[in-house]
């Protein structure tokens, strides 16, 4: 008598299983505001890049990013950032999280009188995996 109700039972669990896991995925692609990415992004700026590009994004070691457009392009500042330019002196960030570079992304190219808008970190996730795809 116990059976039955117990395999309905796990029944029922893999369908929620299958539902929370898609769930998740919605989760991962859910957009986060441009203002939370700026206060996350100011931080972690200041700690990663600032001593190379200044604290206005005016350059120095590093390339100046006012109206840079690699920064401008979501594809270019997230790919500098993800893999740096070893030869030319900019160490890869890629040991930062997708949500930390969607951060710094955001936080360069809407600062310094730059107005690119925001990078998702969906976004960041996506141009990681099309990388390492590609090798790089
Ligand atoms: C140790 C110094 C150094 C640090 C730290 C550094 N960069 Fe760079 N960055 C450079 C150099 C040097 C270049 C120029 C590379 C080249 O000529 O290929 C550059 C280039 C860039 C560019 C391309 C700009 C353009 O218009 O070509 C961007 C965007 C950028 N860096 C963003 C960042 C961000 C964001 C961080 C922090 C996560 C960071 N960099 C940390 C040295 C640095």
């Amino acid at each position: 008598m116990k059976k039955l109700p117990l395999a309905i039972a796990f029944g029922a669990l893999s369908v929620l299983g299958a539902v929370s896991a898609s769930q998740v995925v919605l989760a991962q692609a859910e957009t986060v505001d441009q203002t939370v990415l700026m206060s996350e992004g100011g931080p972690l700026y200041e700690r990663n890049c600032q001593a190379c590009h200044g604290a206005g994004g005016e350059g120095g070691i590093g390339e100046r990013l006012i109206g840079s457009p690699v920064v401008g392009s979501t594809g270019g500042v997230v790919n500098q950032i993800l893999l740096g330019a070893v030869e030319h002196g900019m160490p890869p960030f890629n040991r930062l999280s997708d949500r930390e570079i969607a951060a710094i992304s955001t936080y360069v190219r809407n600062s310094f009188t730059n107005a690119f808008g925001p990078v998702q970190p969906s976004e960041v996730t996506a141009i990681r995996a099309a990388a390492a795809g590609a090798g790089g």
